[in-house]
């Protein structure tokens, strides 16, 4: 197990990844992963098989929820301080894991290399979504899925005028995540979705409730 310097041949993608953040995350989180944000995670991974890249791996609470029988996992965070609170000896024993400093849109691996892409609560904070959900799909190989658990934009009403109004003091707050994308749209603009599920990040404030769990695959580009 080990940590990977990626070359950084690629425009400079903007990463907020505050001291603060990175040491508080865990702790943040941690209401919701009890109120069932865990079980949702492990659920989701269930699905993941053979080479697995995670993008925006975090802190890597998703970690010790990898069955056990996968050929390997490579998570991809481009924050140091993120990254820096993640402990690759949570992963299942035996399966090869790997960190790499990598921003989703700009992954440093060859096309159809993956056999599942993870994302988890990413495509609300990356600086362009659509172009990591590109890049998603080209390093998927045919038949891989990319596995998304997101938080999303509220249906019109309340909650999407309390989004849109607190958007920016909530991205001051956590590090850059918008509580306001449509992230299903921006998924499907690119990919078949194959599932998805709608719910609520349970224990978390009350912007970032509307949640997508689900699969895709990369749709054929012409
Ligand atoms: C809300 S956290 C989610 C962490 C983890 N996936 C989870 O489920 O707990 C968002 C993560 O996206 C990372 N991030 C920010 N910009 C990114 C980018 N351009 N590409 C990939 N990850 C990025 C942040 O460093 C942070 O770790």
């Amino acid at each position: 197990m080990q940590t990977i310097e990626a070359p950084h041949t690629h425009p400079p993608v903007e990463v907020i990844d505050s001291r603060l953040g990175a040491a508080l995350y865990d702790r943040f989180l941690w209401f919701g992963e009890k109120r069932g944000m865990a079980r949702l995670r492990r659920d989701l991974l269930a699905g993941a098989r053979g080479a697995v890249l995670e993008i925006g791996a975090g802190t890597g609470l998703n970690l010790p929820h990898y069955p056990a029988d996968l050929d390997r996992i490579v998570l991809a965070e481009p924050g140091e301080r993120m990254g820096g609170h993640i402990d690759l000896g949570r992963a299942p024993a035996g399966v090869p894991t790997d960190l790499v400093r990598a921003p989703a849109e700009y992954l440093p691996f060859a096309d159809a290399s993956f056999d599942t892409v993870v994302s988890t609560l990413v495509l609300c904070t990356v600086a362009d979504p659509r172009r990591a959900v590109a890049e998603a799909a080209r390093v998927l190989r045919p038949g891989g899925r990319l596995l998304f658990l997101e938080h999303v934009r509220a249906d019109p009403g309340l909650r999407r005028t309390l989004q849109r109004r607190a958007a920016r003091p909530w991205a001051g707050f956590a590090d850059g995540c918008r509580c306001d994308r449509d992230t299903l749209a921006t998924i499907e603009a690119r990919m078949r979705i194959e599932s998805v599920e709608h719910g609520a990040w349970r224990g978390m404030p009350g912007i970032v409730k509307p949640l997508i769990w689900g699969s895709a695959t990369p749709a054929p580009t012409s």
